[in-house]
């Protein structure tokens, strides 16, 4: 093959540090516009060219599409023994090559061998990132013992801010974790930075410009409240009440369970269709009150339970008084330190935020991506103190 010559970007200081290091996985926090991408794009082909195969995995099918976009325009067409469109695939003539996957199905790349480098872009916003990286990313590296990229900005202190924490704390050379910012990129004009600063919420400022997880202001608990009541596994003692929160759309249907004490004893966490939603329901112990939403088709689900002789139900309907008085419910429990949940719900609490519009006068409360298992523990400790003062309470409650 006639030589070729491809240009990448000269790395700025904190990319050539990524690009200098020898660890096996480098964990990068970076800010938006910090020049993440550049220096993930500059790796798969240093990768490629030394013939090794490179696995690009986000969430966004639009963020890969623009990864395999840009790795195009940088690659001679000389180079290039095929490419894939749709399935996003470049394989370089006798040289390496780049296949892409779903962050939200990390599962379809299991049985891929041979990996070289794999990058994780935008991995905090990703399905299931824990999972994924215990159970498909590890895995598939082990054989080959290739390189990890994780690459994100934070989103709360979910999994993604551990694993960054662990890599600052590696001291065997394995992990290296790195930080840097839009005002780290001197590609990056100072007008645009001080525009952006302008017009931006502070909130999104820190939090995805200067990648600072601890911006947490919209979080309805400081992530201190959250840590000193997170438990490592369920407690036990005798279920007095369940919160259920039933699947919507993308979501999950979230089943929590606390005893007198307000400890979590029980929690189901899954995607069902609904009739066998409604089963699994039935099979929740007859004697504990179940609190459950109501509202849209969780009337029909509701009414289903009713007609199936499900016991001490209550059903809860989310309007817009009813949904900030039960948050507010959670909170207070929260800061008395009156709930115990193990870490599914202490990282949804720690993504749970609330967002006041001057405009309405209403404060609107969101967890992204799920919010499930707040609604159901929510539930259960809106109803936990009332069962508490009133033992023979199997007809003592109305649907809310
Ligand atoms: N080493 C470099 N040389 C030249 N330009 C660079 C370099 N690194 C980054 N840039 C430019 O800075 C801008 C941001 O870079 P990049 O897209 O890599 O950042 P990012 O952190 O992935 O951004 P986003 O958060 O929007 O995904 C781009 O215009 C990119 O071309
Ligand atoms: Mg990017």
């Amino acid at each position: 093959m006639p030589d070729v010559c491809i240009t990448l970007p000269r790395p700025h200081a904190h990319q050539q540090k990524i690009l200098d290091s020898n660890a096996k996985i480098k964990v990068l926090k970076c800010g938006r516009q910090s020049g993440k991408s550049t220096i993930a794009k500059v790796s798969a082909i240093k990768a490629m060219l030394k013939g090794g195969k490179v696995l690009y995995i986000c969430h966004d099918y639009g963020l890969s599409k623009k990864f395999y976009a840009q790795l195009l325009e940088v690659l001679p067409a000389e180079l290039i023994e095929s490419n894939n469109a749709s399935t996003l695939s470049i394989k370089l003539k006798g040289l390496g090559n780049i296949e892409f996957y779903s962050g939200h199905a990390t599962l379809a790349m299991r049985g891929t061998d041979n990996v070289a480098l794999m990058i994780c872009d935008e991995f905090a916003f990703w399905r299931d990132p824990e999972n994924s990286y215990y159970n498909d990313i590890q895995p598939t590296l082990a054989r080959s013992n290739g390189d990890t990229i994780i690459l994100s900005s934070p989103f709360g202190r979910n999994f993604f801010w551990q694993l960054w924490i662990e890599a600052s704390q590696c001291t065997n050379g394995e992990m290296e974790a790195f930080y840097f910012t839009i005002l780290d990129n001197p590609f990056i004009s100072q007008e645009f930075i001080e525009r952006t600063q302008r017009t931006v919420p502070a909130n999104t400022w820190l939090q995805e410009y200067l990648a600072l997880e601890t911006a947490s202001e919209d979080c309805i608990v400081e992530a201190d409240v959250i840590t000193r009541n997170t438990i490592d596994e369920l407690a036990t003692g005798e279920c007095v009440v369940i919160g259920i929160d039933l699947a919507k759309s993308h979501d999950y249907t979230s089943i929590t369970g606390l005893n007198k004490q307000g400890e979590m004893v029980l929690h189901h966490r899954f995607q069902k269709d609904w009739n066998s939603t409604i089963d699994f329901i039935t099979t929740l112990p007859a004697h504990v009150l179940k609190v459950i939403d109501s509202t849209g088709v969780g009337d029909v689900v509701f009414d289903q339970l009713c007609s199936k002789g499900v016991q001490n139900l209550v059903g809860f309907k989310f309007n817009s008084q009813s949904k900030p008085e039960l948050i507010k419910e959670l909170i207070l429990a929260l800061e008395r330190n009156e709930l115990k949940f193990t870490k599914t719900t202490a990282d949804e609490l720690g993504n749970y935020r609330f967002h006041y519009s001057s405009k309405s006068g209403y404060i609107k409360y969101e967890g992204l991506p799920f919010d499930d298992t707040v609604i159901s523990l929510a539930l259960s400790n809106k109803y936990r103190k009332q069962v508490i003062y009133n033992n023979n309470f199997a007809n003592s409650f109305a649907v809310f």
